[in-house]
C-alpha cells in the first residue's frame, strides 16, 4: 500500500512546476517495496546499528569530517532506499557494501534500523560551512532545491527526498560533486543537471546553508 502511494504521489509530483523536468528515480527493487511494507521496531533496531556505529557513532551523528553522514532523524523510507540501493549497487558505497551485505541482515533489520534512526533526535556536533557564504546558498536553495527537499530542508518521505538540514557540511559538498559527475550511481538526473552550472563556491555556499539550517520539526 506504501508503494502504491509513493507512486501516485511521484506521479502527482510532475505537475508541480519546481519538479516539472524531473526524473524521479523510483523505487524498482522488489527487496524495497519489501522493505517497505514491514513494521520497523525501534528496540530491535537500535541492536541491529550496533555494526554501524564504529563509523556513524552511537547517536547517529555520523562524522564533521570523513564523509560520514549524521543518520538521526533522517526519514525511514530514505534510509531504506539508499541502503537496499547500496546492497544492489546502485548506490556506489564500497566501504559500506560489506556491512550491508552481512548474510544475518534480513530485511526486517533494515526496516527495524530505519524506524530506529529515524526516531533519534539530532543531537551531536554537526559540520558547519563558511558562514559568509550563508546568504549565496540561501539564494540558490530556494531558486533550485526547495522545490524537491522542502522549504526547510525537510525532504518529502513520500517521495524518498532526503531531509538535508542539519546535516555536515563535508559530507553535503561531497555528495553534491558524486551527484554532478555521477560517481554517486543513484543521483537524481535533474540535480546532476542543475549542479553542472554550480561554480566551486556555489556549491560550498549551498552546502553551508544546509548544514547550519536547524532541524526540521517533524509532525
Ligand atoms: C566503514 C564505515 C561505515 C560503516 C561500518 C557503515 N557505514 Fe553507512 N555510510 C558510510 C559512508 C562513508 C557513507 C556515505 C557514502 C557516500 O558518500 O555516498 C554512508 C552512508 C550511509 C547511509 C546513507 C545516508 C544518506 O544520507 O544517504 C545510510 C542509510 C547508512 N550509511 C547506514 C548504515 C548502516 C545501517 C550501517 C550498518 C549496517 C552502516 N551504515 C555502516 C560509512 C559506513
Ligand atoms: C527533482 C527533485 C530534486 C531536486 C530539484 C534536487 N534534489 Fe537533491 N535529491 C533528490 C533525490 C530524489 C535524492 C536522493 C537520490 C536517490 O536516492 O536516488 C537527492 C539527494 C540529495 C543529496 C544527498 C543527500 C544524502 O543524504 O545523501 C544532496 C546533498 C542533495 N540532494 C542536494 C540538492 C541540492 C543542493 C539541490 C539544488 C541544487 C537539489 N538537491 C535539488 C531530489 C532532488
Amino acid at each position: 500500500m506504501k508503494y502504491r502511494f509513493a507512486l501516485l504521489a511521484v506521479a502527482a509530483s510532475l505537475f508541480v512546476p519546481a519538479c516539472a523536468q524531473v526524473q524521479v528515480l523510483l523505487p524498482t527493487s522488489g527487496e524495497l517495496q519489501a522493505t517497505l511494507a514491514l513494521a520497523g521496531d525501534a528496540k530491535r533496531g537500535k541492536e541491529a546499528f550496533g555494526e554501524c556505529q564504529t563509523c556513524h557513532r552511537r547517536d547517529a551523528s555520523g562524522r564533521s569530517s570523513g564523509g560520514i553522514p549524521r543518520l538521526s532523524g533522517q526519514h525511514a523510507s530514505v534510509i531504506i532506499k539508499q541502503l537496499m540501493d547500496i546492497r544492489s549497487g546502485a548506490r556506489i558505497n564500497p566501504e559500506m557494501k560489506d556491512y550491508v551485505l552481512e548474510p544475518e541482515l534480513t530485511l526486517q533489520h533494515f526496516a527495524d534500523i530505519a524506524a530506529y534512526l529515524s526516531s533519534l533526535p539530532i543531537v551531536g556536533t554537526l559540520g558547519r560551512g563558511p558562514e559568509d557564504l550563508v546568504p549565496r546558498g540561501r539564494a540558490l536553495y530556494v531558486r533550485d532545491c526547495a522545490g524537491c527537499h522542502g522549504e526547510q530542508g525537510e525532504g518529502r518521505a513520500e517521495l524518498f527526498h532526503p531531509m538535508l538540514a542539519a546535516q555536515h557540511y563535508s559530507y553535503l559538498l561531497r555528495e553534491l560533486l558524486a551527484i554532478r559527475d555521477g560517481t554517486r550511481g543513484n543521483s537524481n538526473a535533474a540535480m546532476a543537471h542543475l549542479l553542472k552550472n554550480y561554480s566551486p563556491d556555489d556549491q560550498r555556499a549551498v552546502s553551508a546553508y544546509l548544514a547550519q539550517l536547524p532541524p526540521p520539526s517533524r509532525p
